[in-house]
């Protein structure tokens, strides 16, 4: 049997991992590269293509991160990992610590949280804690927790997060053969923006697949890297970048200077709007997911850029069914017929 492995066994040689650590594993990884060429029309790019992160196994971009810390902490001994979360890096933690049999604490901001992602958490018997405060707030008091209690913060301020979701960019370069020209994504604690350029930058030096220029995306009601300065209240429909002190800013901002690219920031309607796009090609993700595209599109409606002649790889992050709320109250309820022919006929033929 020749089958994908997970993420540390296909590229363990790429990854700054102890030696001797045995992967716990859920196969995540391998998500597909889908060409979107009505996307890409619109766009006016030659190649649009959606890396698909919601195909992990807990639904989102996390689990590539996760793999790595969880792996590493067993390794080093943690019999308890502890993480803050908008939902997805508690879900994932929860799943990963659940296959270790870890025990497995998350805070997450009270209220804040879609229901897909703290079901998980839930599913997968965490600890789940809601803080009457910010994401932000919680990971201050997780990171002094972690730092007085033997228990392993995998938030990605862990480096071994990062050695695992740098794996996407290679996956990128290994898919159409070198890297895109940019590569779009939403930014909220900006570890997945600054693993990205580490996965790019390295695959570049190593094998010369050329480097993207990145384009990362912020809500305007969260946007802590567009305006300069932190965020005490941030608030946005995508609750996932809902945050407004990035632990890895500066390394953001440094991924969007060293590349050549930039830090945007798009209101929530454009994401929403941006989400039904998505959705209109067969891919529903969660609101956050659709920053990227959002970015692009306006963007290239505001003549900031033009992208003839390029191939953009956009990440979808997170999968639809995290947060279904979102689209269910906004649209109409679905209508209700009697066991009746009749009725069905009048709905259809209308
Ligand atoms: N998209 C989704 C679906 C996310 O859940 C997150 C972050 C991001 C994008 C942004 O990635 O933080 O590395 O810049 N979610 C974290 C969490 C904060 O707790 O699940 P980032």
């Amino acid at each position: 049997m020749n089958a994908w492995p997970g993420v540390i066994e296909h590229y363990r040689p790429w990854m700054r991992l102890a030696e001797g650590v045995e992967p716990v594993t859920l196969l995540e990884g391998n998500t597909p590269l889908i060409p979107l060429p009505r996307q890409a029309a619109e766009l006016g790019a030659s190649a649009f293509y959606v890396k698909y992160e919601a195909l992990n196994p807990s639904g989102s971009f996390k689990d590539r991160g996760m793999t790595a810390a969880i792996s590493q902490a067993v390794h080093d001994g943690a019999k308890a990992v502890i993480c803050a979360s908008t939902g997805n890096t508690a879900a994932s933690a929860a799943a990963y610590a659940a296959r270790a049999g870890l025990r497995c604490i998350v805070l997450v901001p009270r209220g804040k949280v879609a229901a897909g992602k703290l079901g998980g958490a839930i599913a997968h018997a965490a600890e789940v804690i809601q803080v009457e405060g910010s994401f932000d707030q919680a990971l201050e008091m997780v990171s002094t927790l972690a730092a007085e209690r033997a228990i392993a913060l995998v938030n990605s301020v862990n480096p071994f997060r990062l050695e695992g979701q740098k794996t996407a960019a290679f996956e990128i370069c290994d898919a159409l053969g070198r890297a895109p020209d940019w590569l779009a994504l939403p930014v909220g604690n900006a570890g997945n923006i600054t693993a990205y350029w580490m996965g790019f930058t390295e695959y570049h030096s190593r094998l010369g697949s050329g480097l993207p220029r990145i384009l990362g995306v912020q809500a305007e009601g969260a946007a802590p890297l567009v305006l300069g300065h932190p965020v005490d209240k941030p608030e946005t429909v995508a609750t996932a970048i809902r945050i407004g002190r990035p632990a890895r800013g500066e390394q953001a901002l440094q991924a969007a200077r060293e590349s050549s690219g930039r830090i945007i920031a798009v209101p929530d309607e454009a994401i929403l709007q941006a989400q039904q796009a998505l959705a209109g090609e067969g891919l529903w993700v969660e609101p956050a997911s659709a920053a990227g595209l959002a970015g692009l599109q306006r963007e290239v409606a505001a003549g900031r850029l033009s992208l003839a002649g390029s191939t953009i790889v956009c990440v979808c992050t997170g999968h639809g069914l995290k947060d279904p709320d979102i689209v269910t109250t906004r649209a109409a309820k679905p209508r209700v017929i009697p066991v009746e022919m009749d009725s069905l006929r009048d709905l259809v033929d209308r």
